[in-house]
């Protein structure tokens, strides 16, 4: 730090100058965050200053928070569901393993995890020192073979996961064959829906992946992807809202006894945009957001295929994949671990975007 610190101008001046580094989202297919809607923008901006990490001092803002979580509950089909804001899936997804391993006290605890997993969940295993047990795809899919999944718990495992929304192939698990094997352990079965979570519940026909599975017992769901919040606004919900206290630590000199997040100090900020995002759009407004995705994929995908690039699978959702092949200079696109390209059509990749990459692609051939 200088000893003397310069004009406001000149701050902002700089600041812009790094920010114009930064690649724009007209040419982002990688990522699973986009563009928070405006009104996420503006409520963001009233709530700056909040601290859910002391929420007796913000008792409208935690309000805020029981709220969001009770929409989304209500949304996964769920009656009275618990939880909490988080830091976003990583979070979320650490959080709901460390209730399953206090409920079921072993020396040498496991999970167990479909091979399409996260990486949160290494991190989860660092943490928490789990082991994570992978199973495989089912043959010819990209999601999780549920029967290898059996023979994988044993009297150690503490909790089996499912994904509703996988990362690089936005496939969903079949989530009630995952809760039955949950159900039939007497374990913990939590549903990793970080990015699905506000997709799936808005498309035409869509596989069971939430609360009205019997046997689930958390689910992952990120604001901060599809629900166009500011960053960082993850969250976990609970069917047993009482779970959270599992979570709970001592806080003694907070105006909350007791602190069950994982992260101290947390900004209500993201919190109060998420909530905005679904009061201004409401289920009608997020149906049309996701019909726009949709669409957008089908015109990547048909245009991709007019010029001899092959889908890996018929996208579920608002993620295409393809097989290696060149792209064109300029554009974020991502790699699966098997070498596939993919491409996540977030809100932000309208159909100006799709077309202009389309002819940067024409002039490949
Ligand atoms: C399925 C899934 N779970 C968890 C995460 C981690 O979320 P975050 O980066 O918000 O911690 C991601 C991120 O892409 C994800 O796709």
């Amino acid at each position: 730090m200088e000893e003397k610190g310069c004009s406001r101008e000149e701050v902002l001046a700089l600041l812009a100058g790094y920010r114009s580094r930064d690649v724009p989202h007209s040419r982002i297919f990688s990522s699973m965050c986009t563009v928070p809607h405006e009104i996420a923008v503006a409520a963001h901006a009233l709530f700056v200053s909040t601290n859910l990490g002391d929420p007796g001092l913000y008792p409208g803002t935690a309000e805020i928070e029981r709220r969001l979580i009770a929409d989304l509950g209500d949304l996964l089909h769920g009656t009275g569901i618990g939880g909490y804001a988080t830091s976003g899936g990583t979070e979320s997804n650490i959080q709901a393993i460390r209730i399953a391993k206090k409920l079921h006290p072993t020396e040498k605890p496991n999970i167990v995890v479909p091979a399409s997993a996260h990486f949160s969940f290494d991190k989860t295993r660092d943490i928490l020192g789990v082991e994570t047990r992978a199973a495989p795809y089912k043959e010819g899919s990209y999601t999780v073979d549920t029967d290898a999944m059996a023979e994988l718990i044993d009297k150690n495992t503490v909790a089996v996961l499912a994904v509703a929304g996988t990362t690089e192939y936005g496939v969903v698990d079949d989530v009630p064959a995952a809760a039955k094997l949950a159900r039939e352990n007497d374990i913990w079965c939590h549903v990793d829906a970080a990015f699905g979570g506000l997709v799936i519940p808005f498309l035409k026909n869509s596989a069971p992946f939430d609360f009205a599975v019997d046997g689930v017992s958390s689910i992952t769901l990120d604001p901060h992807k599809m629900g166009m919040s500011t960053i960082p606004c993850g969250t976990l919900l609970l069917r047993n809202p009482e779970h959270m206290k599992l979570l709970s630590v001592d806080s003694p000199y907070l105006t909350m006894k007791t602190s069950f997040t994982l992260t101290g100090t947390r900004p209500g900020a993201d919190v109060a945009g998420a909530y905005a995002v679904m009061k201004y759009l409401g289920r009608e407004g997020f149906r049309d957001i996701v019909a726009g995705c949709l669409e957008n994929t089908r015109r990547l995908v048909s245009g991709m295929e007019a010029f001899g690039y092959k889908t890996v699978l018929p996208p579920v959702m608002n993620l295409a994949a393809f097989h290696p092949a060149e792209i064109p200079e300029g554009w974020k696109v991502s790699r699966t671990r098997a070498g596939h390209l993919r491409f996540v059509m977030m809100p932000h990749v309208t159909r100006d975007v799709v077309e202009a990459f389309l002819e940067d692609v024409s002039r490949l051939q």
